[in-house]
């Protein structure tokens, strides 16, 4: 079969973007409340900036404020941490986002455990991830959310699927088990050292990629008809005439797109659904907190 159906990312981000808009003008005309996001950037990281620019711009977009503390790559952890409790206690803030990776000085765990798990839109911390785990609210983390709206585009019930995982991060693979756990998938997590990994994979009803390595997954790890969602960005080296190498995924798109029934594309797949979880984080955080 060729021709899986392409997820438009781009679109499904876009929907999720103006829902989002339409809760932020709810809030603020019921509650007189405007949700603020505020991110923390540590650093000169250029992806890290990249990233950040599209955050605020996004965020200012969908009717909420957007601030931005940057500060330099020798900050200290006291620092940060000073800065952090201020956030904390500030009630025009929302919702705290501390760009990773940070500088070596700083325990990056202590920096997340020290945010309120009210303000962590992120879901990084350890009361967000445990109440996610065992269903008793909590944030989840942007990535895995949108993975799982993309998914439910395809296939609304997810019930019964068997969901493979290849990747077992905190930010992406475990929290993406609990999610589709919600949704009563099988689920398997699967990673670089699992044994005979095609032959797991080639169960997935559902596969999902977040090993950040390019086209790790070939089109024969691909159940036929399975639906596909790439979470990787790998940048190749370039090729002779190419200022910059190609943005891929970890799934090679053209072979896995000849065997699934639908996937994601890298760029305008997971990416785009990132940010807008990221402002629905925010939104219901304002709502908790001062709905
Ligand atoms: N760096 C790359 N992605 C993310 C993210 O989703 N959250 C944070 N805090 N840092 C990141």
């Amino acid at each position: 079969m060729s021709g899986a159906q392409i997820i438009d990312g781009k679109q499904v981000a876009q929907q999720v973007r103006g829902r989002v808009a339409e809760e932020v003008a709810a809030l603020k005309r019921d509650h007189g409340v405007t949700p603020g996001l505020t991110v923390v950037l540590v650093g000169e990281n250029p992806a890290s900036q990249v990233y950040v620019r599209n955050k605020s711009r996004q965020t200012e977009a969908a009717g909420m404020v957007s601030t931005m503390h940057k500060l330099p790559a020798e900050t200290s952890e006291a620092d940060l941490l000073a800065l952090v409790a201020d956030l904390n206690e500030d009630p025009s803030v929302h919702g705290i986002l501390v760009q990773l990776p940070l500088p070596e000085q700083i325990d990056e765990t202590r920096v997340i455990e020290a945010i309120s798990p009210a303000k962590d839109v992120d879901g990084f911390h350890p009361e967000n991830v445990g109440r996610v785990a065992t269903g008793a609210g909590g944030i989840a983390p942007c990535t895995p959310l949108g993975c799982v709206i993309l998914a439910k585009t395809v296939q609304p019930d997810l019930t019964g699927m068997e969901a493979v995982i290849v990747g077992r991060s905190n930010i992406v693979g475990k929290p993406l088990a609990q999610l589709l756990l919600k949704e009563n998938c099988t689920v398997t997590i699967a990673h670089s050292r699992t044994r005979d990994l095609p032959e797991v994979t080639r169960r997935a009803d559902l596969l999902l990629a977040a090993v950040g390595r390019a086209e790790m997954v070939r089109g024969d790890w691909v159940k036929p008809g399975a639906t596909v969602i790439d979470v990787g960005i790998n940048r190749l080296e370039p090729q002779p005439g190419e200022e910059k190498g190609r943005l891929v995924g970890d799934v090679a798109f053209e072979e896995a797109r000849e065997v699934a029934s639908a996937i994601t594309p890298v760029p305008g797949g997971v990416g785009p659904m990132t940010i807008a979880c990221l402002l629905a984080n925010t939104v219901n955080a304002a709502r908790a907190i001062n709905g």
